[in-house]
C-alpha cells in the first residue's frame, strides 16, 4: 500500500452530481485501508466555513467574491490539505480553485490573470526541491450541459447565490472548466454527467484504476444501493 498522498478535486456545474460519488469513492479507499479525509471548498475549516456562508449568500462584487475564496483555500490548505497529504492520506476535496476560474473569473468576469496570481500566492508550498504551487493530483469534472443541469436543480431545494443564476452563467462556468481542462489537461478526468449514475460511477472507478491509485474489483457497487 502506497504512502504517499493523493490529492483529488471534484468539480463540475450546480447540479453536475458530484456529491454521491465522492461518498462513494470515500468507501472505496477505506475498504483498501487508506486513510482519508473528505474535505470541501469553500470550507473545510472553522474559518472557512464562516466565509463559505458570505460567499454563497451575501451580494459582492467579484472580486472580493474571489479574494475571500483564496483566503479560505490558505486556511484550508494550511490546516487541513498539507498536514494530510504529508501524513500520506487520501484528500477527496468537493472543488478548488477550478472553481474559482470557472466561477469568479469565466462566470462572473473576473480577471483571469490576477486569479493566476492569487493562485500562485496561496497555493505555494515548500517542498524538498524548492518552492512549488500545489495543484490537485486528480480532478474528477462532472461535465454537463447547463440546460439539464438546470432541470435537475429545479426544485430541488431553497437555491443559493449562485445555483439561483441563468443557464448563460452556467454556460460560461462551463466554458471556464473547459479552459481549464485544456491548459493543464493530464490532471483531468473529464466525465460525460448525462448519464445514469451507475455509468458514471463506472467511469469515475475507471480514471482510478487507470492511474493505479484503485484496485480492480474494488467497490464495483459504488454504494449505489
Ligand atoms: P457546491 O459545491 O455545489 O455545494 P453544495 O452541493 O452544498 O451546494 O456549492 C458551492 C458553490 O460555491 C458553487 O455554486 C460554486 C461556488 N464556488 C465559487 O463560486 N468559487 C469557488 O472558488 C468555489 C470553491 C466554489
Amino acid at each position: 500500500m502506497t504512502t504517499t498522498g493523493l490529492f483529488i478535486t471534484f468539480e463540475g456545474i450546480d447540479g453536475a452530481g458530484k456529491s454521491t460519488h465522492i461518498d462513494s469513492l470515500a468507501q472505496a479507499f477505506k475498504a483498501q485501508g487508506r486513510s482519508l479525509v473528505t474535505t470541501r471548498e469553500p470550507g473545510g475549516t472553522p474559518l472557512a466555513e464562516k466565509l463559505r456562508t458570505l460567499v454563497l449568500n451575501d451580494p459582492m462584487d467579484a472580486m472580493t467574491e474571489a479574494l475571500l475564496v483564496f483566503a479560505a483555500r490558505r486556511d484550508h490548505l494550511k490546516q487541513v490539505i498539507e498536514p494530510a497529504l504529508a501524513r500520506g492520506d487520501v484528500v477527496l476535496c468537493d472543488r478548488f480553485t477550478d472553481a474559482t476560474f470557472a466561477y469568479q473569473g469565466s462566470g462572473r468576469g473576473f480577471d483571469l490573470d490576477t486569479l493566476s496570481y492569487l493562485e500562485q500566492l496561496v497555493q505555494i508550498q515548500q517542498g524538498v526541491e524548492g518552492d512549488f504551487v500545489r495543484q490537485p493530483d486528480m480532478t474528477i469534472w462532472f461535465d454537463l450541459a447547463p440546460e439539464i443541469a438546470a432541470q435537475r436543480l429545479a426544485g430541488a431545494r431553497v437555491p443559493d447565490k449562485f445555483e439561483a443564476q441563468p443557464v448563460e452563467f452556467f454556460a460560461r462556468v462551463r466554458a471556464g472548466y473547459l479552459a481549464r481542462h485544456d491548459a493543464q489537461p493530464w490532471r483531468f478526468a473529464r466525465i460525460e454527467a448525462d448519464q445514469s449514475r451507475e455509468a458514471v460511477w463506472q467511469d469515475v472507478l475507471a480514471a482510478f484504476r487507470q492511474k493505479g491509485w484503485l484496485s480492480n474489483g474494488s467497490s464495483d457497487a459504488g454504494g449505489l444501493a
